[in-house]
């Protein structure tokens, strides 16, 4: 029933934690966590009413108890026990919007977004929240960073900020190819774009090793 991602996302859930999957879709992950009982306790949400009302049909055909809320990010959300966000499958401008409304008794978040990883762990520091772990999934020839940000201050590196913590030699690997095709397009007078792609190219090798 869940995806390679979903299966990963759910493996980052402490028992301890009381979550919130924002963006829930069929709501498979939620009713995976409370089938597994990996939470403590666990709520789904999404902006889609057909969304939700296919949620809350899936939800009843596996007999479990989950609250369901019709909600754009944290907006309907009123319920203060709620300490982890998990938030997948949609582009970092959204993700930010939603995190710049959450209530402040979110001290976790794991995050998939699907692009811009490096500006959405630099927003996130901003916020005060350091990548607590960072994994790589691959499905269907897609890299999916999908990372853990906990509420403390702890200093990244610019490497941690740029290409996460994943330890992924694979991911690095790809990553690497992207910047290199990206900079055969470069004209060759653009010197300075080129100078900034070439020491990315240079700082992702080194990460392989
Ligand atoms: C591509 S699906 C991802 C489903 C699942 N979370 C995953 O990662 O596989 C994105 C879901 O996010 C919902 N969504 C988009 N913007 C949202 C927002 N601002 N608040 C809540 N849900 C949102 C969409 O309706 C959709 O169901």
């Amino acid at each position: 029933m869940l995806n390679k991602k979903l299966i990963a996302i759910a493996s980052l859930i402490e028992p301890k934690d009381t979550v919130i999957d924002i963006g829930c879709d069929h709501a498979y992950l939620a009713i995976y966590l409370k089938i597994e009982k990996l939470c403590k306790e666990v709520y789904a949400s999404d902006i889609s009413e057909n969304v939700i009302k296919t949620a809350k049909e899936n939800i009843k055909k596996k007999n479990v108890k989950i609250e369901v809320y019709l909600s754009d990010g944290f907006q309907n959300i009123k319920n203060n026990n709620i300490n982890t966000a998990i938030i997948s499958g949609m582009g970092t401008t959204t993700i930010l919007n939603i995190v710049n409304k959450a209530p402040k008794n979110i001290n976790k978040y794991i995050i998939s977004s699907n692009n811009e990883h490096e500006v959405l762990r630099k927003e996130m520091i901003k916020k005060d929240f350091y990548i607590q772990k960072e994994i790589v999934v691959k499905e269907r020839d897609k890299y999916y960073p999908i990372i853990v940000f906990a509420k403390d201050f702890q200093k990244e590196s610019n490497l941690s900020l740029k290409y996460g913590k994943s330890n992924s030699r694979e991911y690095y690997e790809y990553l690497e190819e992207k910047e290199k095709s990206i900079l055969k397009r470069i004209p060759k007078k653009h010197i300075i774009t080129r100078l900034k792609h070439l020491k990315r190219i240079k700082e992702l090798k080194k990460l392989q090793k």
